[in-house]
């Protein structure tokens, strides 16, 4: 794991400074391919490598590009038209820095958790490859709710309502959704909260819907959503398909949704979501539109958390 609190730092000096950096990417290209949709990661890491002066070419590589192979030795007389091992170098030639988006199929849980697409970017394209949410991770979101957490620690500690001489306690809350989701958000948040250390760290779920315990080791688990609330400084809220049996709903109960009922279990906790959100399926009306929200702010932070990791990339590149 990187230097957690050190990538924070650097993310909100961006966010005081968005441009005190503006010439470490002149002359540098990024390639953002999105190989699934997006809104929030592709716009954040446009601006982000603009603020460093960076060029940015975007590519809608599933909806326009040529149809990539990602198995070694496939015999390519299928759909797939392009060898990830013949694009990837060009880029490597195109871009000083590579970042992409792709899902997983949710059917076979080894390759998704092998990671071959990203891997195989990596591996083929000799440039630094970032990740925009791949199988299992989206490393960037993570970063940018940690800045969001640590910054509204400082906020609360200036006015002594929460963490102060204390853990701060963080719930990561399963949520309905109407499909199967990937479990990436969830795996990162688990995965990056672990790594920091500086909070007390619960994740309830229903049954069956446990996470790999790659990620969640180190982590509270339970069933019992109110028990888990209790007390609560911060309410992550994530739906993510089964892992075990992998990638169904077996549980789609709205009593999982969080509610300003739900809500006054918690330390007058403040309600995070990764976005896009399914309204009054996943989180309720008067969740998002309340004051305990921090949806907006988190999405904003987007940007300064990929500056941060582009500008630390840039440092290290010649
Ligand atoms: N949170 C997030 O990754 O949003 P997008 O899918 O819109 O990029």
């Amino acid at each position: 794991m990187p230097d957690i609190n050190g990538l924070v730092q650097k993310a909100l000096a961006y966010k005081s400074d968005p441009l005190r950096n503006k010439k470490l990417g002149v002359n540098k290209r990024i390639g953002c391919f999105f190989l699934n949709p997006s809104m929030r990661t592709r716009l954040s890491t446009q601006i982000a490598a603009q603020n460093l002066g960076m060029d940015v070419i975007v590519f809608n590589v599933g909806s326009e590009g040529w149809a990539l192979e990602f198995e070694e030795e496939a015999i390519m007389s299928g759909k797939t038209v392009e060898h990830v091992k013949d694009a990837a170098p060009i880029m490597g030639k195109y871009f000083d820095i590579l970042a992409i988006r792709t899902f997983p199929s949710l059917k076979n849980r080894e390759d998704d958790y092998s990671e071959l697409f990203i891997n195989q970017f990596a591996r083929y394209a000799g440039i630094p490859v970032v990740s925009l949410e791949s199988a299992t991770l989206h490393p960037l979101q993570s970063l940018t709710d940690v800045m969001t957490i640590t910054e509204e620690l400082q906020k609360s500690n200036l006015q002594g309502s929460r963490g102060k001489n204390r853990k701060s306690k963080i719930v990561l809350t399963w949520a309905p959704h109407v499909k199967p989701l990937p479990q990436c958000v969830a795996n990162s948040f688990a995965q990056w909260i672990n790594a920091w250390g500086e909070a007390e760290f619960v994740i309830t779920y229903p049954e069956d819907y446990e996470l790999s315990k790659e990620f969640t080791n180190g982590a509270t688990l339970t069933n019992d959503q109110d028990e888990a609330l209790k007390g609560a400084d911060f309410v992550y809220v994530k739906n993510w398909s089964t892992y075990t049996d992998y990638g169904k709903i077996y549980c789609n109960d709205p009593e999982w949704m969080l509610t300003n009922e739900k809500l006054r279990l918690t330390n007058n906790a403040k309600v995070m979501h990764c976005l896009p959100v399914r309204r009054n399926v996943e989180l309720s009306d008067e969740v998002l539109d309340g004051p305990s929200s921090l949806v907006t702010e988190e999405a904003a932070n987007r940007v300064w958390a990929a500056q941060a990791v582009l500008s630390e990339i840039l440092t290290a590149i010649p």
